[in-house]
């Protein structure tokens, strides 16, 4: 099968082939574009994109919760995608739990082409999510976030965006597509608030006062409480 064949095929399925919410094809379609010549991708949630990333990637790993007890499998997600003749089996790697559960014990000992972050979308969940994926994405990498319309989401993009790690590249539909920056990464076990992109946006009235940036940032911050009252 073609990757033209394999999208046509994931197109045709009926929207009723899964109940937990239905990708649109154009992502489908983008997703499948970048994941292209892959060796290792990754998402959370599962569905129609898992058909195509298991067609474009050399291992790909998803992070997706089972049946709910007493739900009719056939609505499910990971039911219907593991029974798939679409889906790439002998590329897949599928770790079933919640997310929040399963990903602080997966062993992370490869780097990513592509991670998608798709699974739940409460606050702060996809930030959770990212916390454990963004130090794996190898520069020149995708991090791909959907439902970007929903006000949470949106404000992680707002700061994704202002992250020296990563570039927005293009949005289709409701989902960012970031390209990873080669900047370094920002190290996961310690602090430094003051500097990243986002944070250091509100600095900008205090950077007069000759400050280090910490001091600088804490300075800025008490005066725009002081200002508010
Ligand atoms: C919006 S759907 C994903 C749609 C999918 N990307 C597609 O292309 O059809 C959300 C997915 O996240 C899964 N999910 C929801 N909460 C989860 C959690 N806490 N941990 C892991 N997966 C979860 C759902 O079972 C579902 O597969």
């Amino acid at each position: 099968m073609t990757g033209l064949d394999i999208l046509e095929s994931i197109g045709s399925l009926p929207a009723s082939w899964h109940a937990n919410g239905s990708l649109n094809p154009a992502v489908v379609e983008e997703l499948f574009k970048c994941a292209q010549g892959a060796h290792d991708t990754a998402e959370t949630g599962c569905g129609r994109s898992t058909l195509a990333l298991s067609n474009a990637s050399v291992r790909h790993v998803v992070f997706a919760c089972d049946v709910p007890p007493g739900e009719d499998p056939e609505t499910h997600s990971l039911y219907q995608v593991k029974k798939s003749p679409l889906l790439r089996a002998g590329s897949c790697e599928f770790v079933v739990g919640s997310t929040q559960q399963t990903l602080p014990e997966f062993v992370f000992d490869r780097e990513f082409d592509l991670v998608f972050l798709d699974g739940p979308h409460g606050y702060p969940f996809p930030e959770l999510e990212y916390f454990y994926f963004y130090p794996h994405i190898r520069p020149g990498g995708w991090l791909v976030i959907d439902d970007i319309q929903i006000p949470t989401v949106a404000n992680m993009v707002d700061v994704l965006k202002r992250d020296a790690m990563f570039r927005l590249d293009h949005v289709v539909r409701s989902t960012a597509f970031f390209r990873r920056t080669d900047a370094p990464t920002f190290p996961p076990f310690a602090d430094g608030w003051w500097e990243q992109g986002y944070n250091k946006r509100h600095g900008v009235a205090v950077r007069h006062l000759g400050m280090s940036a910490k001091p600088r940032a804490i300075a800025h911050e008490l005066l725009r409480r002081l200002g508010r009252r």
